[in-house]
């Protein structure tokens, strides 16, 4: 067979699946909520302006209260350090911190932002962290915990604190995919006991933990999977070497519940159709439903009791982004020109979310002043000079009219803190 007929085999069965659409119900169900509560964020827009992010700081310690809740009744005594990129808002981080949880940063940026907040527990994790981001984090050696992501920042990190004659607490991460883009993080679990032998010759660098890091899971399988062959890899490791290790932390990489919703463009079946015929669209949207946190936390501490405690007996930390601040943030905006029934354009730009996010990804768009739970067809375009420079292609309302006040809930994870001053300002953020 050749290539071509191959490619070609593959793409028929792909598009003979039929990804599950978005039913109506599910988008009235989530719409229902924002409505009713439509003239608090109207008083806000008239306060603040638009375009802006609207902060509920109420939802993110309700989700913070139930992440931890969850976890900790699966795995007593896990500890949850936020992902600060996710949301770099200084006021998300203070505010998590407050209620309890560690922050995880993965630059000298970030690292800044959350001793700022005044936490007392940060993990550093990411590749190809400078001598200068090492320093900060060996500067304050009883608030940072550095997981290191190669033989080459050992060495560093040793070097770094020896200057400042501290020795650093440390774990080292571990790549969980060693083919493809994921193979840049981490070192592989083949070499985990050369690297803590290393790191055992060394008096600056006290080696005390693991981490992993999968992502964008909408079910714990790639957590679970990951345990697996840790657990087989520990099984073999020398008592001395397996003692040493005080905490496994199992990163983040939980969906919220409601799912990734999609438009066709994105759906395996959509990106074939397009890159073959870009004008065919079909309106529906597609949902990709995600397993309930508590199915996570069930089947990450049944594996971690079967795979890893019998041979390690360690504490258990997780860094979560999105599950924790996705639905803390919404976004309004004002429709400034109405260029035809079917085509808006409103004063923000998807610069204030960095990313050409709503191109694929299917989010609703409320319109607040002539609120209806009916969906109409219509381009809700940003003002930037770029044709992709959309918001969506469809909006919940009576009518839209320039003046209208829009809402797009739930945008509270990896939005804020890609952002870019492109064209347009950014949009500021505000507490309900
Ligand atoms: C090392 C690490 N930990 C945690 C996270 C947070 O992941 P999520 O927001 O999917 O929970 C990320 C995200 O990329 C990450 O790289």
């Amino acid at each position: 067979m050749t290539n071509s007929t191959m490619v070609l085999h593959k793409a028929a069965e792909i598009l003979e699946n039929v990804s599950p659409v978005l039913e109506d119900e599910i988008i009235c169900a989530y719409v229902r909520p924002f409505l009713t509560r439509r003239q608090a964020f109207l008083d806000f827009s008239a306060r603040h302006g638009t375009p802006v992010y609207l902060f509920d700081e109420n939802v993110l310690l309700q989700r913070a209260q139930e992440f931890t809740t969850t976890f900790s009744q699966e795995i007593p005594g896990i500890r949850a350090f936020f992902a600060l990129k996710s949301n770099n808002h200084p006021v998300v981080a203070e505010s998590l911190v407050k209620f309890g949880l560690g922050l995880d940063v993965s630059s000298g940026l970030e690292l800044e932002t959350a001793l700022g907040t005044g936490c007392e527990h940060i993990l550093f994790s990411g590749p190809g962290k400078t001598k200068a981001e090492l320093d900060l984090a060996v500067s304050k050696p009883d608030v940072v915990t550095v997981l290191i992501d190669s033989f080459g920042e050992l060495d560093r990190l040793e070097h770094v604190a020896r200057g400042r004659n501290v020795v650093v607490r440390a774990g080292v991460r571990l790549t969980t995919e060693e083919k493809g883009l994921w193979r840049k993080f981490g070192v592989p679990l083949a070499e985990l006991e050369s690297f803590m032998t290393r790191a055992g010759k060394l008096e600056h660098v006290r080696l005390c933990g693991l981490q992993f890091h999968t992502s964008w899971n909408l079910t714990p399988s790639a957590q679970v999977s990951f345990l697996i062959r840790l657990g087989e890899r520990l099984a073999t490791m020398n008592r001395q070497q397996a003692k040493a290790i005080e905490f496994l932390d199992i990163g983040g990489g939980y969906w919220p519940e409601r799912g990734e919703w999609l438009h066709f463009s994105a759906t395996p079946q959509g990106r074939i159709t397009h890159s073959v015929s870009p004008d065919i669209s079909q309106a529906d949207r597609y949902r990709y439903p995600a397993e309930p946190l508590e199915s996570f936390a069930c089947k990450i501490g049944q594996a971690l009791r079967h795979h890893i405690f019998p041979h390690v007996r360690c504490e258990v930390f997780t860094e979560p982004g999105r599950w924790l601040v996705n639905d803390s943030m919404h976004i309004l905006l004002t429709v400034v020109d109405k260029k035809a029934e079917d085509l808006v354009i409103v004063d923000g730009g998807t610069n204030i979310v960095g990313w050409e996010r709503f191109e694929t990804d299917y989010f609703p768009v409320i319109n607040l002043t002539n609120p209806s739970l009916v969906e109409r067809n219509c381009f809700i375009f940003g003002s930037l000079c770029t044709p992709h420079d959309v918001w969506g292609y469809s909006y919940l309302g009576e009518k839209i009219e320039p003046g209208d006040i829009l809402m797009i809930p739930t945008q509270g994870a990896y939005t804020y803190s890609l952002r870019q001053p492109f064209i347009k300002p950014l949009a500021q953020v505000f507490p309900l």
